[in-house]
């Protein structure tokens, strides 16, 4: 049974039985800035959950887009997948414990025609905060599980909630019996060698944990179920991975055509970067810096190494896409409408990578190196971090290839490195206007780096009238705007060029400080809106070239820019001109 046919038997089943078909949340919430991503069938529901009306009544199904990425770095197993689907009925209110396992059961043995004996269940056991389930139990019996099947375990195992705080309660939940031979005498559904496998968990929410830990019973009860369709059409299928699945087939068998090197985890690695990544985007992610576009640039970034350890010519990424857009428009069709966008998304991501690519992998081989010569295993997290800052390296990739060169990474010192990074580049893009920035990823800060060397190599070359009028930043290029009356001449344009260069040459170090304001203005700093900053101002200064009023963020040295060149130079307002100028 394919996956597209249990989706829709299990929709067609629950409407049966008196649901609403409501359609998938996107995968980026709306409206919710506290999560990255949609994780779970429940969360877009949560208001309901907690007894709002729901306009499609009180009994609701749907098949959810997920995205879990706390396990990003086990995906290469036989089980990982960052993206699923999950699919789910509630009760609002509705019916309870009985109905819904009532129902459950059913769906297992009548739609899918599993047979029964492979059914084991396991229910709450019971604790200080709500007794042992045994009327979960007893419903279990009744539908016809007999009791060396049902298994009651602790809060580890059955109980819900998504993260610290929120709607939760008991689960129950189902197992699947490969016939794999018990690992241990005590091998049961708790034990993960792989005999047992989960496949559904009906949550019977009826708490409310606040965030000092209390628990109290909700207006209403409600369930809440979650199956997972990938898993699902893998055990019906008798596959082993759901890599062997219609879902992943033609990208694999794709992949095997096209590698130059046989590895079944780069394999997989890519076939489930590659469609987490286009879910995402199609839903409107893009890859950068911070949250979720960081995400999203992870999972292409990691994508890309894997296909380079298999050497495959990352132009048949264009291919890869297409043979997914195929493969899952049926159940996707928003893949064939945004075909264009997932190529021109993934293939400008990998083109930057590219460039980083190289640079950072010969800079990561002199640092192991030299940490190899002072016989030490552990590379540093400011390596990690300066990896990740300069080149774009996620990580993760730089943990990959420590891990091929027998070694590990101080990813406690990089995560707080990052961490500092992240409230820098927030603090920026919430001062962007200032400097007209439009967005606060790699690029964007190294053009913005490059905005105050232009300014002060013009105001050298043309003159201490010359300030900043405004500018405009893309990954791509760098607009300036700057007072000054004449068309430059192509001498002037050339000294100004090589000015910046000459200062990128000499790697200087960019200082963030925060100063008072008079005290700015008497050092000589630059500033576009004087009046809109406060009275402790931030101020970026570069050597003795350049001080400048700013909120950020920048480059750490001015080496990191490249070159720098001047495109065009033209009128853009009385007594104002502009210069358009890239990075390469
Ligand atoms: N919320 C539960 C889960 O994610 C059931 O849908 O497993």
């Amino acid at each position: 049974m394919k996956a597209i046919e249990i989706r829709n038997k299990y929709l067609n089943f629950f409407k049966k039985n008196g649901h609403e078909i409501i359609p998938s949340a996107p995968l980026i919430p709306e409206n919710d800035p506290s999560v990255l991503f949609t994780t779970a069938g429940m969360q877009p529901l949560v208001p309901y959950l907690l007894g709002e009306k729901h306009p499609n009544g009180t009994r609701l199904v749907d098949y959810q887009k997920c995205v879990r990425t706390n396990d990003i770095e086990e995906v290469g197993d036989n089980r990982h997948l960052t993206y699923f689907e999950m699919l789910g009925n509630w009760s609002l209110g509705d019916y309870f414990k009985e109905e819904s396992i009532k129902m459950s059961y059913e769906f297992l043995t009548k739609e899918l025609n599993i047979e029964p004996e492979k059914i084991s269940v396991t229910c709450f056991a019971g604790d200080e905060d709500c007794p042992r389930d045994e009327v979960t139990a007893k419903c279990w019996k009744e539908v016809g599980i007999p009791e060396e099947r049902i298994y009651f375990f602790g809060k580890d195992d059955n109980w819900w909630i998504a993260g610290e705080e929120g709607p939760c309660g008991p689960d129950t939940e189902m197992f699947y019996d490969t016939g794999k031979p018990k690992c241990s005498e005590e091998c049961n559904p708790s034990c993960d060698c792989g005999k047992y496998v989960e496949i559904w968990n009906n949550v019977f929410m009826e708490y409310f944990k606040d965030k000092s830990g209390k628990y109290t019973k909700l207006k209403q009860h409600n369930v809440d179920t979650g199956l997972g369709l990938e898993r699902m059409a893998m055990l019906l299928q008798g596959k082993e991975t759901p890599f062997e699945t219609e879902i992943f087939e033609p990208i694999m068998n794709k992949l095997v055509e096209i590698q130059k090197v046989d590895n079944i985890e780069s394999r997989r690695i890519i076939a489930e970067h590659l469609r987490s990544s286009m879910m995402i985007i199609c839903d409107g992610g893009k890859p950068s810096n911070i949250d979720r576009g960081y995400i999203l640039r992870r999972l292409i970034r990691r994508m890309i190494r894997h296909m380079n350890n298999l050497q495959i010519p990352l132009e048949e990424l264009s291919t890869l896409i297409d043979i997914n857009v195929e493969n899952l428009k049926e159940m996707y069709p928003i893949l064939e409408e945004k075909r264009e966008t997932l190529k021109t998304v993934i293939t400008e991501e990998k083109d930057k990578f590219v460039k980083t690519l190289t640079k950072g992998e010969k800079e990561f081989i002199k640092e192991i190196e030299e940490v190899k010569k002072q016989g030490k295993d552990i590379v540093d997290g400011k390596m990690v971090f300066r990896l990740y800052d300069t080149y774009g390296f996620p990580p993760e990739v730089t943990e990959e290839l420590a891990r091929e060169n027998g070694m590990q990474i101080d990813k406690k010192e990089f995560e707080r490195l990052f961490k500092e990074h992240q409230e820098k580049s927030r603090a920026g893009a919430e001062q962007k206007f200032k400097g007209g920035l439009a967005g606060t990823g790699e690029m964007e800060t190294k053009y913005h780096t490059a905005t105050h060397l232009l300014n002060a190599a013009l105001r050298q070359v043309l003159g201490e009238h010359v300030h900043q009028r405004g500018s405009n930043i893309t990954a791509e290029r760098m607009r300036f705007d700057f007072s000054h009356d004449n068309k430059m001449t192509e001498e002037e344009k050339q000294k100004t060029e090589a000015l910046v260069n000459e200062w990128i040459a000499e790697a200087i170090p960019v200082e963030h400080i925060e100063m008072k304001k008079e005290e700015a203005i008497k050092s000589g700093a630059e500033a576009m809106f004087i009046e809109k900053y406060g009275d402790i101002v931030s101020v970026y200064k570069i050597g003795d070239k350049s001080i400048e009023l700013c909120g950020g963020p920048h480059v750490s040295n001015t080496s990191e820019l490249g070159h720098f060149k001047i495109k065009k130079e033209e009128s853009s307002s009385s007594g104002v001109r502009r210069i358009k100028a890239i990075l390469e």
